[in-house]
């Protein structure tokens, strides 16, 4: 039997096998799922399917024999992403969520010490992932109004190996015009990702840029537009030769059975997607109207399934909202967010319910924006 203190040592010797550099990281956090009045912290889309679609769905998972994998390449899933997109198969790679194949491309890309750019205030992950595989970041702030900074990007952009941009982009649901992501692809030899998770809801798809940039890969997901964050299912789009690469290092049977399935189903029903997506950007705008009608809070026009916004007072608002069941995301103690929450547009139900508790918060903040 060991004693106490000899455990501890094994403990200790243990832990000195993680890299430094893992255990030096604060880590991801995510909120605990809870059942509130409206979760809109976490950019979820708050429409679920059909339940008779469900159950057809559960039905056809009960004729298929689960002790077999998965296929390993999922022909008939790759087959309608790429009819819809006008691309061909060998140029789509399939992931347990846009997050997986974002650590996809640091570990087949980064080397220690590897530059990688990233544009604050951008999609937190991004500093994660490069700092998991240490890579050397090298921040391009945005500017005040959340635009590319472009004179510092361009150089930078010459000795970067890897450039991570997001458009929409989270949290601040600004656009990146496709013309700077193409000043941007003239002016590297490195890979540039564009993360496309938001971009059913607004801006414009890097597609066409692909045929003339092979350093180019999108990343998209299921999570958002489509509803299914619980299933985990994303996928690149890029060159037929750089998406072989990545496949080598890929996890084998990263999407399941169950998963598999519905994205097909849902793939063969794309007009119930785009009808809720219509829905969300008209009750975005409105959310957005009322929004600008308090005055001790200021919201950013957004172009993405949540909006960003300022408070003079943000402690309260959050812990007000939360007392009230409403829950909004905190986006940082850092400017230019330091202000800022961020809140998913749900049903108008929730959303209604968010403007009221905000209402009636801000009745004790005395400071207008
Ligand atoms: C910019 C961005 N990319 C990717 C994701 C995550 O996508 P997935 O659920 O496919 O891993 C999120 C989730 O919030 C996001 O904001």
């Amino acid at each position: 039997m060991d004693t106490p203190m000899r455990s501890n040592n094994a403990l200790n010797s243990a832990l000195q096998c993680i890299k430094p550099e893992i255990r030096a990281l604060a880590g991801y956090t995510a909120p605990p799922q809870e059942t509130v009045v409206a979760k809109l912290n976490q950019n979820e889309n708050p429409y679920d399917i059909p339940q008779d679609w469900k159950t057809v769905i559960l039905q056809k998972m009960q004729q298929i024999k689960w002790p077999l994998y998965p296929e390993y390449n999922p022909g008939s899933l790759k087959n309608r992403l790429a009819q819809w997109f006008n691309v061909n198969e060998d140029q789509i790679l399939l992931g347990h969520g846009s997050n997986q194949l974002l650590y996809l491309i640091c570990t087949s890309v980064i080397v220690p010490g590897d530059s990688v750019i990233i544009t604050p205030p951008t999609f937190s992950l991004f500093d994660l992932a490069v700092r998991i595989f240490q890579g050397r970041i090298l921040n391009i702030d945005k500017q005040n109004n959340f635009s590319l900074d472009m004179d510092a990007m361009i150089p930078a952009a010459k000795t970067a190996k890897l450039i991570l941009l997001c458009s929409p982009d989270n949290p601040t649901g600004i656009v990146i015009p496709l013309d700077q992501l193409t000043s941007i692809l003239q002016n590297t030899r490195g890979l540039v990702i564009w993360d496309e998770a938001y971009t059913e809801f607004g801006g414009k798809s890097a597609l066409p840029l692909l045929e003339d940039y092979p350093n180019l890969i999108i990343s998209r997901t299921f999570s958002k537009a489509f509803g299914l964050a619980g299933l985990r299912l994303g996928y690149l789009i890029g060159h037929p030769d750089i998406i072989r690469e990545l496949q080598k290092a890929n996890i084998p049977y990263n999407v399941n059975l169950f998963t598999l399935l519905t994205a097909n189903y849902l793939l063969d029903h794309r007009e119930w997607m785009d009808q809720h997506v219509k829905k969300i950007v008209s009750d975005r705008q409105k959310l957005f109207d009322q929004m600008q009608k308090i005055p001790q809070i200021k919201p950013f026009i957004s172009e993405a399934n949540f909006i960003l916004f300022k408070t003079s007072d943000k402690k309260k608002i959050f812990d007000g909202l939360k007392a009230r069941g409403i829950l909004v995301r905190d986006v940082g103690n850092k400017p230019p967010l330091d202000c800022c929450l961020r809140v998913t547009v749900g049903t108008p139900r929730e959303n209604k319910a968010f403007l009221n508790a905000v209402e009636e918060i801000v009745k004790t903040v005395e400071k207008p924006f």
